[in-house]
């Protein structure tokens, strides 16, 4: 290898990083990462003049990128190494016998979660601030979105002061059903659990986190007094001392004493895991001991007393029959390819996405071909490459002109997918906007699903969505297999739509790009109602949007051209003829002090605008002055037995600044 070639790979683990850590949307297998990491690894052992400050191996993980605050900690929180056999996995035993002069120690196994790992910041038992890893020192602030995990307690058992550190993911069933959610919204699905919680922990909006339902495993506690070492000899007992402070910790648990005995049960997990109901991507080993943990220490990447163990990703092959172009309600042309029924970690594959042509040309794959199928994530299928020529292969070629409507596709600039411009003609795009638009998570139209808007549009009833408002019960008897009952049912689930949906819902069904149900929701806090957004200039849209954070001027732009578009105009005062009109509920303020106003006056411990400011983020409104419906006068020192009197009269109760504190922490106070 050059030293060019060692840059280069060097600059290429970063981009894997980056994907990995960053975007959760790494572009190769863990196996392959491993392979690359080696070799780096190498070279630097060969080469130590060479290595460059910016190698990944100098650091631990990546630099976060998003909106939230950082913090900083002082114990970084380390990765693990991966070994994927039983030779690398005897190397590593080697190596902690070699590092414990020759003493074998007894090791436990547990499942390696497939989720983010987190740490959680308890202060005297009470849950402060929760962060991910981020690269190891500098992690995000995720709290709000934590606070929303059933499984993670606010409170301690004991007055405990602590960091704790899991494991945030979800399980099948949930990682399913918001993958789903994104099929339906047209946005590629997660490729695995540990992507799907990554995306949601990033949530803006706690409450969208909160729909997303997130689980806690905690491992390890780290830093001050309460640290694991003073809270047991083993890992076993460090464990049953988390589980009395209400953490959730794993009951898969195994100790082993030999290397035999831990090959046996590593090896019992490859048939284990289907049991288990999340999705693990291997297992963890790690020396039981606490003082043989300390002893063998950790290099800057990972512990030298613990290692992963990854299982091989389940894989089949099979052959692709043919291959189907769908278009979707943006426009975007999908390749899904249609192949033989074959079994895949307990499922039968019959389809496969290739989401999108550069895909096909870089595997070069034909329809005849007979290709390798594997589930990340034990989830969904993909085609990882070509197996066998198939002898009658059909090369598949890049359509030219959309599917539906026979216009010809084009590319965004620098991107890949190909989409059908007819925006507003297009048939197949139609039909997936008005089904789009009566989704659960938008209008919610009961009893109109995805064949009925296709008979709908393929019959001319219904060109755009505010047509649905017109329909008859008559016209839907012309269909096919359709009752009268049916037809009332249908007639009045749209009639009821009207009053049940809210801004945040009608602007998910208008399916504008980029704008899923956390930003629509941002939008129409905004502007309140439909009439407020119609009512506004493009520009005052865009930089009203531009203000809120984390909105950024792509998205503004997405929406105020949607609404400058005279076509969308035009079937937007269409509907808000036909009485949809939706406004957005205010929204009650959350937090201890909901709703509570509180004025304060005097001299305080601490300046007024922070008093102000954790009364406000409790939820409060801060009064300037004792007003009618103030509900506590805070009385600082030096107080003039006038306010008090004034305070009395309103009916506001004096506090003093200790009660305060009290109400702060969402504790009771006593009235006098
Ligand atoms: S122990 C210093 N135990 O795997 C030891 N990690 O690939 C740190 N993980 O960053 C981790 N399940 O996010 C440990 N039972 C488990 C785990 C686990 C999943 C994750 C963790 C870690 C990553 C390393």
């Amino acid at each position: 290898m050059t030293r060019a070639e060692y840059e280069a790979l060097a600059r290429e683990i970063l981009q894997h990083d980056r994907r990995y850590h960053v975007e959760n949307d790494p572009s190769i297998a863990d196996v392959e990462y491993d392979r690359l990491f080696a070799k780096l690894k190498t070279t630097e052992a060969e080469h130590t003049d060479w290595v460059v400050s910016w190698s990944p191996t100098q650091r631990i993980g990546h630099q976060p990128i998003s909106s939230f605050p950082k913090i900083t900690r002082a114990v970084p929180m380390l990765s693990l190494d991966n070994t994927y056999d039983e030779s690398e996995l005897r190397a590593f035993h080697d190596r902690v016998v070699r590092g414990l002069e020759g003493e074998a120690p007894a090791y436990v196994v547990e499942p390696k979660i497939d989720g983010i790992s987190i740490e959680l910041k308890y202060v005297e038992g009470k849950f402060q601030i929760g962060a991910t890893r981020g690269d190891g020192v500098t992690g995000e602030d995720v709290t709000a979105n934590l606070r929303t995990i059933h499984a993670l307690p606010l409170e301690l058992s004991h007055p405990v002061t602590a960091d704790v550190r899991g494991e945030v993911y979800m399980d099948r069933v949930a990682f399913e059903k918001v993958n789903a959610e994104r099929v339906t919204a047209e946005e590629e699905p997660w490729k695995n659990p540990r992507n799907a919680t990554g995306g949601s922990l990033k949530l803006l909006d706690p409450r969208q986190a909160a729909k997303r339902p997130m689980k806690l495993l905690t491992y390890e506690v780290v830093g001050g007094e309460a640290s694991g070492a003073s809270q047991g000899k083993t890992h076993f007992e460090l464990l049953a001392w988390m589980k009395s402070l209400g953490l959730p910790v794993s009951t898969e648990i195994t100790r082993v004493e030999t290397f035999e005995e831990l090959l046996a049960v590593v090896n019992s997990w490859a048939a284990r895991k289907m049991a288990l109901p999340f999705a693990i991507d291997g297992v963890v080993i790690k020396v039981d001991r606490i003082d043989q943990r300390r002893f063998l220490g950790a290099t800057n990447r990972a512990p030298r007393w613990a290692i992963a163990f990854k299982f091989p990703a389940e894989q089949a092959t099979s052959k692709l029959l043919r291959l189907e172009v769908n278009v979707g309600r943006t426009g975007a042309i999908t390749p899904l390819g249609h192949f033989e029924p074959v079994e895949l970690s307990g499922t039968t594959v019959k389809r496969a996405s290739f989401f999108n042509f550069d895909q096909i040309r870089r595997l070069d794959v034909a329809v005849g071909d007979r290709v390798l199928l594997e589930k990340a994530g034990e989830i969904i299928p993909y085609v990882i490459t070509v197996v066998e020529r198939g002898t009658d292969r059909q090369p598949i070629v890049e359509p030219t002109h959309c599917p539906s409507c026979g216009t010809a596709l084009e590319r965004e600039e620098g991107q890949v997918a190909l989409y059908c411009p007819n925006v507003f003609g297009c048939p197949e795009q139609r039909a997936r906007s008005i089904e789009f638009f009566c989704k659960r998570d938008a209008m919610n139209i009961e009893n109109l699903g995805p064949s009925l808007v296709y008979q709908l549009t393929e019959k001319g009833l219904v060109k755009d969505v505010a047509d649905l408002y017109d329909l008859t019960v008559e016209q839907l008897l012309e269909l096919e297999r359709m009752g009268q009952k049916s037809a009332a049912g249908v007639v009045k689930g749209i009639a009821e739509s009207k009053g049940k949906a809210t801004l945040t819902r009608l602007l998910v069904g208008l399916g504008m790009p980029k704008i899923g149900e956390v930003w629509a929701h941002e939008v129409a806090v905004r502007f309140a109602d439909l009439a407020t957004l119609m009512a506004a200039s493009p520009a005052e849209i865009d930089q009203a949007l531009q203000q809120l954070h984390g909105f950024g001027a792509e998205r503004a732009s997405a929406v105020s051209g949607f609404f400058a578009e005279e076509r969308n105009r035009e079937v937007l005062t269409k509907l808000m003829a036909r009485g949809v009109s939706p406004s957005e509920p205010k929204i009650e303020p959350s937090g201890v002090l909901a709703g509570t106003r509180i004025c304060v006056t005097g001299t305080l411990s601490r300046p007024r605008s922070e008093v102000q400011a954790a009364i406000e983020s409790a939820g409060g409104v801060f009064d300037k002055s004792v007003k009618k419906g103030t509900h506590y006068l805070v009385a600082g020192a030096d107080v003039g037995a006038a306010k008090l009197k004034d305070a009395e009269k309103k009916g506001t109760l004096v506090i003093d600044e200790a009660v305060l504190e009290k109400l702060l922490r969402g504790e009771s106070i006593e009235s006098p």
